[in-house]
């Protein structure tokens, strides 16, 4: 079978689209017999000259009426592989189809006018393949008849361009200067721009990738049911990529118990198979018996789904009402089901012009990026890797609100966060209270948790709180990113894998500071607050959240160790607040606004708060409340 590629092929309405699109069908000789000689006759009895435009017209024409043999593709062809254009009546459609899953297009061409250069539009749509997750773009910089086949100027359209999409991550394969209107640089190499090495546009076309068929990606098995027959227990669900074998042994995410595959139960066949496969409904039994729920994912284990409580989406909403910050919804991916929270709408993008805006609510029938938060850590997957597990619906009330799908910039994977790789270990009690520690030192333990953008003043404080603290007399210490990062932490960068890992193990440090009695002072950005939380549990009843405040704008106008500026020139990248998220804690123990205070001012604050709830008098309550209940 031949290959099939999807392509879309977006750009400003007016720098020719139709005709890149009519001459690629012409010159790849993929058009139906006698059609172009037919626009030929037409154009001639009007008096006019060839219009490529005319052509694409009367195709889609004849697509809308169900004429031609594929009623709702147009395709045409190169000698390595066929190509579909995925096409809509217009933007909504466009968006919604891809969003939702009715139409894929895994490559794109972006059409620039060379004489007119990156306008609006451009940088719209642009910015549509990155919210779409198209990876494989290449740009054609047509018309470039009307500047002469300046290469001067072709290349001062190819600098801006390329700069704007890197600017939104996204690498052009190619960019490529064309005049669509005399096929120069489309299939033929143009004799007017010898300038110019690079490919053609159908050479640029074979060079983007086919997608990985589903039935050769890593197992995903969803849990749709769990039947109890007898003693046995059968677990359904549809592969929905990867191949099953009898013997296979599978992690269920997000519990990650692992179990061998004893048998795959097929209905009406007369002799049970030995593996199935991708698209097949399935039961199978498992060598142990493992308490599985729908919604579960099966995989194998050297390529298990993503586990998260926390992720971003593209979205596009149906809802009545607008979907806000703040609002609750299920989640549907797959069979599995539960409630998701709008931790924050990123951006809203209009369906009728393509105008991007900051917003905290998306209305009915556009497009926006957003992050949701799950209560409970899910198994997802996210859709450039993986279509079928990477796309969700929300539901409100009763009716589908919208469609997304996943993506994980900015956030880490945590499944390697929550799983515990060591069996046979026994706890060893301690022979001391954390109570008689407490009354010899005359405060409680605890963990002074300081989270805040970097440059609002969390390093300077908790130096300064711990020196006033010696001064009274309490035992407290200081863990700072910058040191912790040189010692124990060394093996670290700010990936969101890194940081998270980085936060694990300095709440695991500070919870057994605060339990030898010692009052841990933290400094760390600590931007996701799963890593918070994670934190707190190990700490749990230690742990207090300070939340070091200052706007974006304040901390880059100190910007104390230059980094703002070189996160902003892309030297940096992953800087927390420029080209990473940081998630402000929503309740917090305590806030210190360092805006307009002084250090001292500042210092005051958490000292009282210290006093108050670690001092002399909180360890007398402790002890009634321990010894009471002993
Ligand atoms: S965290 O995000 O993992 O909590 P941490 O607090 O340990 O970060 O380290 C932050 C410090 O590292 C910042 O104060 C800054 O000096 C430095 N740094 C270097 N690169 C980055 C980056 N990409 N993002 C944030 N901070 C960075």
């Amino acid at each position: 079978m031949r290959e099939k590629l999807n392509i879309v092929i977006v750009g400003h309405v007016d720098h020719g689209k139709s005709t890149l699109v009519g001459r690629l069908f012409h010159d790849t000789n993929s058009l139906p017999e006698g059609k172009f000689e037919a626009i030929k006759v037409m154009c001639e009895k009007r008096g006019m000259p060839f219009e490529w435009a005319f052509l694409m017209d009367a195709l889609q024409a004849e697509r809308d009426q169900g004429i031609t043999i594929d009623t709702c593709q147009i395709w045409f062809h190169s000698k390595k592989r066929d190509y579909v254009i995925i096409d809509a009546p217009g933007h909504k459609e466009f968006l919604k189809n891809m969003v939702t899953g009715a139409a894929a297009s895994e490559a794109a061409l972006l059409v620039i006018d060379a004489d007119e250069g990156m306008q609006e539009q451009s940088r719209r749509h642009g910015y549509l393949l990155h919210l779409l997750g198209i990876r494989q773009v290449a740009v054609v910089v047509n018309k470039m008849d009307k500047v002469k086949f300046s290469e001067k100027r072709f290349n001062k359209v190819k600098t801006d361009c390329v700069a704007y999409l890197e600017s939104i991550g996204i690498t052009a394969s190619e960019i490529i200067p064309v005049s669509a209107r005399d096929g120069d640089n489309i299939v033929k190499r143009s004799a007017k721009m010898r300038w110019y090495q690079g490919p053609m546009v159908v050479e640029a076309l074979d060079g983007f990738q086919v997608p990985v068929p589903a039935a050769d990606q890593p197992l995903r098995f969803p849990v749709q049911d769990v039947y109890k027959f007898d003693d046995r227990r059968i677990i359904v669900g549809r592969i929905e990529a990867g191949t099953l074998k009898v013997g296979d042994e599978l992690i269920f995410s997000p519990s990650n118990k692992k179990a061998r595959v004893k048998s795959i139960e097929a209905w009406s066949v007369s002799e049970q198979p030995s593996e199935a496969h991708v698209g097949q409904s399935i039961g199978i039994t498992l060598d142990e018996q493992l308490f599985i729920e729908r919604g579960h994912i099966a995989s194998n284990g050297d390529a298990p789904p993503i586990e998260t409580d926390v992720f971003r989406a593209r979205i596009f909403w149906l809802g009545k009402k607008p979907l806000k910050e703040g609002n609750e919804y299920k989640l549907k991916l797959g069979p599995m089901e539960c409630r998701v929270r709008v931790q924050s709408v990123e951006s809203e993008i209009s369906t009728q012009d393509l105008k991007s805006s900051k917003s905290e609510a998306i209305e009915r029938h556009n497009v926006g990026e957003v992050i949701f938060r799950t209560p409970k850590i899910i198994a997802l997957d996210e859709f450039v890797n993986n279509p079928r597990t990477g796309r969700f619906v929300l539901v409100d009330g009763y009716e589908i609100a919208g469609g997304g799908i996943i993506s994980m910039e900015g956030y880490a994977d945590q499944r390697d966060l929550i799983t515990q790789q060591s069996t046979n270990i026994t706890k060893v009690k301690h022979g001391i209270r954390a109570l008689d520690r407490e009354m010899r030192n005359n405060h409680l333990g605890g963990v002074l948790w300081f989270t805040g953008l970097s440059g609002a003043g969390k390093s300077t404080l908790a130096v300064e709180v711990e020196r006033q603290l010696y001064k009274k007399g309490y035992q407290a210490y200081v863990l700072d990113g910058d040191n912790i990062r040189q010692g124990l932490n060394a093996n670290l960068g700010f990936s969101p894998e890194d940081r998270a890992e980085n936060i694990r193990r300095v709440g695991e440090v500070a919870a057994l500071f605060s339990r030898s009695g010692v009052i841990a002072i933290t400094a760390f950005i600590s931007p996701y607050r799963s890593d918070r939380e994670r934190a707190r549990r190990a700490a749990i009843g230690y742990f207090h959240e300070i939340f070091i405040k200052a706007d974006l704008e304040i901390c880059e106008k100190r910007d104390p160790k230059g980094l703002y500026k070189k996160a902003r020139t892309g030297e940096i990248k992953e800087f927390t607040g420029i080209s990473a998220p940081y998630e402000a804690p929503e309740t917090p123990e305590l806030v210190i606004d360092t805006t307009d205070s002084t250090v001292q001012e500042c210092v005051n604050k958490i000292l009282d708060y210290v006093v108050e709830n670690l001092g002399a008098r909180a360890v007398r309550e402790k002890r009634v409340r321990v010894e009471g209940a002993e």
